[in-house]
C-alpha cells in the first residue's frame, strides 16, 4: 500500500507534533484529514498544506465525542476515500498537585487522551478491516515510561496509551492492521512552550538538551520521519511497540 493516494486521518494536528505528521504524510502524496478542535489554526494550516500541493482538509472534531467523530470519519470516507492510515495525535496536558486533581480535570484528560483514540480507532476500522490493510500510530509520551512528577492523571492516560496499542496490536495482526506507539519525550510545539513560560518544568529548556544524549531538544519533525517509518508497507512486520524518540533520554 503507497503513500500515494491512501487516505489518513491525524487527529490534534492544527499544530505541533500532528502538524508535522500531517505535512510529512501529505507530502508523500496521502490525502490527509486533519482533525482538530481550533478551527482558526486549523485553516490556517490546512490553506499552508494546499498550497504546498497537499490533498489536505480540515475538520473541526473534538476527538473525546463520539457523535462528532463518527460524522467526521464519514465525510472523510465519501471526501477523501477509506481510511487506513490513523495517528491518534490529539492530546492534554494537566498540571498539578496530586492531591489537588479534580474529578473534571482527570476525566477531561482520559476523555481526550485516551477515550479519544479508542473512539476514533473504533470509527475508522472498518475501511482497514475491508483494506485488510492498515496503519495506527498512537501518540504517548516518555513521561509514561519514566513518570513525572504533578502530571499524574496526563500520565496514567498515556500509560492507556501504551496498553491500548499491545492489546490492540495482538487482536488487530491477524487483520493485517499494524498498532505502535510513540512516546515522545521533549519536543519542542506550543505544548511544551506553553508548559515552560509558566514553570511546570523546574529546569529549562537548555538544561534538557544538556542532559539529553544527543544534546538538543526534539524537534516535531523527528516524531513525524518515525511515524512515517511505523505506516509505510514496509513496516508490517512491526507492530505492538514503543518507539521512543527522545534522544535517548529515558529509553
Ligand atoms: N511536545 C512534547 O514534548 C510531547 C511529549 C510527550 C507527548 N506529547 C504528546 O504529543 C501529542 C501532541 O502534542 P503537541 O506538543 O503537539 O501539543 P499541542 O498542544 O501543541 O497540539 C495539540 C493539538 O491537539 C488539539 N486538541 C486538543 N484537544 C483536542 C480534542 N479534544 N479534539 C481534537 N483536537 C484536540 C489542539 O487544538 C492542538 O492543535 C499530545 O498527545 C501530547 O500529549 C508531546
Amino acid at each position: 500500500m503507497p503513500f500515494e493516494g491512501t487516505t489518513a486521518i491525524v487527529t490534534g494536528g492544527a499544530q505541533g507534533l500532528g502538524l508535522a505528521i500531517a505535512e510529512a504524510l501529505a507530502g508523500r502524496g496521502t490525502k490527509v484529514a486533519v482533525f482538530d478542535l481550533d478551527t482558526a489554526q486549523l485553516d490556517a494550516e490546512v490553506a499552508r498544506l494546499r498550497e504546498q500541493g497537499g490533498t489536505v482538509t480540515g475538520y473541526t472534531v473534538d476527538v473525546s465525542d463520539r457523535g462528532q467523530v463518527r460524522a467526521a470519519v464519514e465525510r472523510v470516507r465519501s471526501e477523501l476515500g477509506p481510511v487506513l492510515i490513523l495517528v491518534n495525535n490529539a492530546g492534554v496536558e494537566q498540571f498539578g498537585k496530586f492531591a489537588e486533581i479534580t474529578d473534571e480535570q482527570w476525566d477531561r484528560v482520559m476523555a481526550i487522551n485516551l477515550r479519544g483514540p479508542f473512539i476514533c480507532t473504533q470509527e475508522v476500522l472498518p475501511d482497514m478491516l475491508e483494506a485488510a490493510w492498515g496503519r495506527i500510530v498512537n501518540i504517548s509520551s516518555s513521561s509514561a515510561q519514566g513518570g513525572q512528577s504533578q502530571m499524574a492523571a496526563y500520565v496514567s492516560s498515556k500509560s492507556g496509551v501504551i496498553g491500548f496499542t499491545k492489546a490492540l496490536a495482538l487482536e488487530l495482526g491477524p487483520k493485517g492492521i499494524t498498532v505502535n506507539t510513540i512516546p515522545p519525550g521533549m519536543v519542542v510545539t506550543p505544548m511544551l512552550e506553553k508548559a515552560i513560560a509558566e514553570g511546570r518544568f523546574t529546569a529549562s529548556l537548555e538544561h534538557f538538551a544538556k542532559i539529553t544524549p544527543v544534546r538538543r531538544a526534539g524537534r516535531p519533525e523527528d516524531i513525524a520521519n518515525a511515524a512515517i517509518f511505523l505506516c509505510q508497507d514496509e513496516s508490517s512486520y512491526v507492530t505492538g511497540q514503543v518507539i521512543g524518540v527522545n534522544g535517548g533520554r529515558r529509553t
